[in-house]
C-alpha cells in the first residue's frame, strides 16, 4: 500500500465555490431520476452546505401534483435512496424552496406560466433572476423544450440562464448536428450543459491529475512505450425495465459512444493549456479528430457486439436477453459491445485502444489500463511464462484507485520473476466516500463551470467515430448472427479473438 500525500491540485474548478442563489427547473420532474437521483443528491448538498439556503427548485411535469405532494415524493426518494433524513431542521428548509409547476412541454402557455412562477419565486426568495433548466426528459422532447424556453424568453441572459440537457444527445452523427443547431438557435454554448454522468465521477477527474501532475508518466504516455490500452466498462444490471429506450440504443449508443469515449478522451488526449473548460474541451476534439475505428471499411475486423444470453448472476437465474419484459424474441440488439480504435496522431500512431461494455458480465467494474512494451531482451526466467508487461490499471470504480503492475524476483537461489501489484485505493488513502457524480455536476453547472460537460463539437465528433459502425450494426441481420454471451460470463468469445489473434488479451478483472 502507498501512502499519497494529498496533491493540491483540484481538476474542474473552483469544488468549493457555493454557487449563488438560484432556481433549477427539473422538466420531467415526475421521473425516477429526480427522485432517485437529483434531489437526494441535492439535499445532500444542502447538509454540506454546498448550496445556497435560498436554493430554489421547481419541478416541472404533466402529472396534475400539488407543491405538498411533490415535497412528499420527494422526502419518500430522499429516505429510500438517499440514506434518510438525517437532519430534519435541514429538510424543513429545504422543502421549502420545493414547488411544483404542471405543465405540458409542447405548449407554449405552460411556459408563459412557468415563467410567471418563476418571477414570483424570485421575489420571495431572493433567486435573482438566476435559473438552472434541467431537461430530464425523453430526448425526442430536447429541442422542443429548449425552442419553448427560447420562445418565452427564458434563455435570453446567457450568464444568468443555463440549460442541462441529459444523454442521449442524437442517436448519430446527422441527428447531433440537428439537434445541436436546433438548440443553439435558442442559445449560446456557454449556456449548454451537456451531461455525461462519467464525468463528475471522482476518479474520472483524478485521471488528469494523476497523467499532469506526475512528471514520470507523461514521458512514457506514448507509442515508444505503450503496447496499447483498455478500457472496460462492465455492468452487471440487465435491462432493468428500459426495453423501450434500450432496443433502440444498444451499448454502443448507451455507454460507448459517450461514457467510454470521455475515459478514453482523457487518457488519450494532449496536456491541456490550463484547466479552463474550454482549453480542456479543445483537446478532447482535437484528439476525437484523430481518432477512428481500427478498420473502417470492414468494421468486424474491429468491432464486436453480444447479446446475453440467460445465466445465473450471484446464484440467481436470470433472464437473457430475449426473454425480458418489452423485448422481441428475435430482438438483434446488442448488449456488449468491443472495438478497437486508433489515433493518428504522433503520439499514438500504431497504438490500439480497445474498448469493451456489457451488461450482465460478472462484476461491476471500469478500469482503464495501460499496457505498456515488454522489455527488449528478457534475461530472467519468467513464472508466468509469458509477457510480463508493466501494466498501470485506473479503477474507475468501484474500489476506486490506481494499480502499478511490475516484476520482482521471487525469493529462493533462482533468478525467477513474477508479476506484483502495487495499489494506491481511495479509500484507504482518504478515509471518504467519494462525491456523488450527480451531485459534483449539478454544483458545476449553477457555479457556470462547464469542464465537465461536453461540448457541441465534442458529442459530434464522438459519433463521427462510431458511424461506419453504427451503420453496420443498424442493418438488418438474422438473430442467429448475433454472438451471445450467457448472463453472469465476460465478453463472447469473438471479443477475445479480436485480442487474441495478434497475441494480446482481455484484462482479467
Ligand atoms: C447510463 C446508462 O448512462 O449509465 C445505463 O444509460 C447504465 O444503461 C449507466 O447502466 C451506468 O452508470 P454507472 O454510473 O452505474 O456506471
Amino acid at each position: 500500500m502507498i501512502s499519497l500525500l494529498e496533491n493540491p491540485l483540484r481538476v474542474g474548478l473552483q469544488q468549493d465555490r457555493i454557487p449563488e442563489p438560484q432556481i433549477l427547473v427539473i422538466f420531467g420532474a415526475s421521473g425516477d431520476l429526480t427522485q432517485r437521483k437529483l434531489v437526494p443528491s441535492l439535499y445532500k448538498m444542502r447538509l454540506e452546505r454546498r448550496l445556497p439556503p435560498e436554493l430554489t427548485i421547481v419541478g416541472v411535469s404533466r402529472r396534475d401534483w400539488s407543491h405538498d405532494y411533490f415535497r412528499d415524493h420527494l422526502h419518500q426518494g430522499i429516505e429510500e435512496f438517499g440514506g434518510g433524513i438525517t437532519n430534519p431542521m435541514v429538510w424543513d428548509s429545504f422543502s421549502q424552496g420545493l414547488f411544483y409547476c404542471p405543465g405540458d412541454i409542447d405548449k407554449p402557455e405552460s411556459y408563459q406560466k412557468l415563467k410567471a412562477f418563476l418571477s414570483e419565486l424570485d421575489e420571495k426568495r431572493g433567486t435573482r433572476g438566476n435559473r438552472v433548466f434541467y431537461l430530464s426528459v425523453a430526448p425526442r422532447f430536447f429541442a422542443e423544450a429548449s425552442q419553448q424556453l427560447g420562445a418565452a424568453g427564458m434563455l435570453d441572459n446567457p450568464d444568468k440562464q443555463r440549460l442541462i440537457i441529459e444523454k442521449p444527445f442524437g442517436r448519430d452523427l446527422s441527428s447531433a448536428q440537428v439537434l445541436n443547431r436546433q438548440v443553439k438557435a435558442v442559445t449560446n454554448e456557454k449556456q449548454i450543459y451537456r451531461i455525461d454522468h462519467y464525468l463528475g465521477k471522482e476518479t474520472v477527474q483524478n485521471l488528469m491529475v494523476f497523467r499532469f501532475a506526475n512528471a514520470i508518466f507523461e514521458p512514457l504516455w506514448n507509442r515508444q512505450f505503450v503496447d496499447h490500452v483498455q478500457i472496460t466498462v462492465a455492468e452487471t444490471v440487465g435491462l432493468e425495465g428500459r426495453a423501450g429506450y434500450y432496443e433502440t440504443a444498444g451499448a454502443l449508443r448507451d455507454m460507448m459512444q459517450n461514457h467510454l469515449m470521455q475515459l478514453f478522451c482523457l487518457t488519450a488526449m494532449e496536456p491541456p493549456n490550463s484547466l479552463e473548460a474550454n482549453s480542456i474541451r479543445n483537446e478532447k476534439v482535437k484528439v476525437l479528430q484523430a481518432t477512428q475505428l481500427a478498420d473502417p471499411i470492414n468494421v468486424e475486423q474491429c468491432a464486436v457486439r453480444g447479446q446475453y444470453a440467460a445465466g445465473w448472476m450471484k446464484g440467481r437465474q436470470v433472464p437473457g436477453y430475449r426473454q425480458e419484459e418489452g423485448v422481441s424474441e428475435e430482438s438483434t440488439n446488442h448488449t456488449f459491445a468491443a472495438v478497437e480504435l486508433r489515433v493518428n496522431n504522433w503520439r499514438w500512431q500504431g497504438v490500439p485502444f480497445y474498448l469493451r461494455t456489457g451488461k450482465r458480465m460478472p462484476k461491476k467494474v471500469t478500469d482503464i489500463s495501460v499496457h505498456f512494451k515488454s522489455v527488449p531482451h528478457l534475461m530472467f526466467q519468467s513464472a508466468a511464462k509469458q509477457m510480463n508487461r508493466n501494466i498501470l490499471a485506473i479503477r474507475i470504480q468501484p474500489d476506486e484507485g490506481i494499480s502499478m503492475r511490475f516484476e520482482v524476483k521471487t525469493p529462493g537461489n533462482s533468478l525467477r520473476t513474477r508479476s506484483v501489484d502495487m495499489d494506491f485505493r481511495y479509500d484507504a488513502a482518504f478515509g471518504r466516500a467519494t462525491t456523488d457524480a450527480y451531485a459534483r455536476l449539478l454544483v458545476d453547472a449553477m457555479l457556470g463551470d462547464q469542464t465537465l460537460f461536453t461540448r457541441g463539437d465534442e458529442v459530434e465528433e464522438s459519433w463521427r467515430v462510431f458511424t461506419p459502425l453504427l451503420e453496420a450494426w443498424d442493418a438488418p441481420v438474422d438473430p442467429k448472427q448475433i454472438p451471445l454471451y450467457e448472463a453472469g460470463t465476460w465478453e463472447p468469445v469473438e471479443a477475445e479473438f479480436l485480442l487474441n489473434r495478434v497475441g494480446r488479451r482481455w484484462r482479467r478483472l
